[in-house]
């Protein structure tokens, strides 16, 4: 097992051989297909290296989750990849695995601690890019047109996590530019496809149809759900409605490319190459920076749909 003293720039033995290696892996849960991806990319690449992986599901729960981690912490392993359902409430736990010198390293979203130095580094996307990347779409879809007022339709995913704070003040950010356009209604799906079709359509019933020119989803699963509200009440999405979704799971690709949706803003959910690169490096004895950012693209109707990469998930 690896030495860690405090820091994030400490290195292990470089004596030690990947095949010695165990890493605790805690995912938040399986609430969508990008998840899934995400789970099985940081497997794949870790077994790559020979690192064994003592893989836990947390099912979106916190508690369960902490207990996963302290779990890794009680058998001693060498590493532990967490991925935080939500970004507060780590600090006691992570304290506990600084103390027993065991590296964390938090991927996808963000967490806020107290303390400093409670972590190695952050793996993931820029949820905020991705927040003005939808943004964009809208102004630039709306820039040439004589529309006097553009409402938006937010639906938001799990409150208290850095990608729907993010994504929301990223897209608030490019769409204030232009005075016309506005948030009608924020919604919360949780990420869950079925929670956001029963908000949805309670919303409907509440208020109609009117009010919405375009739909901004923080993930595809509750973009999903929302298209089949949309279909059986006679509305034709992309159409009727401007769709911006973020993800880009193969099943909302089908439906960009079959003109039901306008744009899809891409969440990368592979992160497993530059987890298991993190790992290396770092035991190789290099300083790893504190937040490493993964790349992301968007596609959309205005774009080569042509040239979209096929999706794993
Ligand atoms: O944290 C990333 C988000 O979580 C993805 O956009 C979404 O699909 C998942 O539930």
């Amino acid at each position: 097992l690896l030495l860690f003293i405090g820091g994030c720039a400490n290195s292990p033995a470089p004596e030690d051989e990947p095949g010695n290696i165990v890493v605790g892996f805690s995912q938040s849960g399986t609430e969508s297909n990008w998840r899934k991806r995400h789970t099985e990319s940081i497997r794949e690449e870790l077994a790559k290296e020979g690192y064994e992986v003592l893989y836990r599901n947390g099912f979106m729960n916190q508690d369960r989750q902490i207990q996963d981690m302290r779990t890794f912490i009680a058998y001693k392993v060498d590493m532990i990849v967490f991925t935080p359902l939500v970004e507060d409430g780590w600090d006691a736990v992570l304290a506990e695995a600084k103390d027993a010198g065991i590296p964390v390293i938090v991927v996808d979203r963000h967490i806020r601690t107290a303390e400093e130095n409670l972590y190695l580094t952050h793996i993931g996307p820029s949820f905020k890019a991705e927040g003005n990347r939808a943004g964009l779409y809208i102004t630039n879809h709306f820039q040439n047109s004589s529309q006097s007022s553009v409402k938006i339709l937010e639906m938001k995913g799990l409150a208290n996590t850095s990608p729907t704070n993010f994504r929301s003040e990223g897209f608030l950010e490019v769409i204030s530019r232009d005075s016309r356009i506005s948030i009608e209604a924020s919604l919360q799906g949780d990420y869950i496809r079925s929670k956001a079709k029963d908000v949805f359509r309670k919303y409907i019933e509440e208020n109609g149809w009117e009010d919405i020119d375009v739909l901004y989803s923080h993930n595809d699963e509750m973009t999903l759900g929302m298209l089949e509200v949309m279909e059986a009440n006679g509305i034709v999405p992309g159409q009727d409605i401007l769709i911006v979704t973020i993800d880009g799971q193969a099943e909302m690709i089908e439906n960009l490319r079959a003109g039901k949706v306008n744009c899809v803003v891409e969440c990368n959910p592979n992160a497993g190459w530059y987890v298991r690169n993190t790992i290396k490096r770092y035991l190789n004895g290099n300083t790893i920076p504190n937040e490493i950012y993964m790349p992301e693209t968007v596609f959309s109707d205005k774009g080569n749909l042509d040239s979209i990469p096929p999706r794993e998930y």
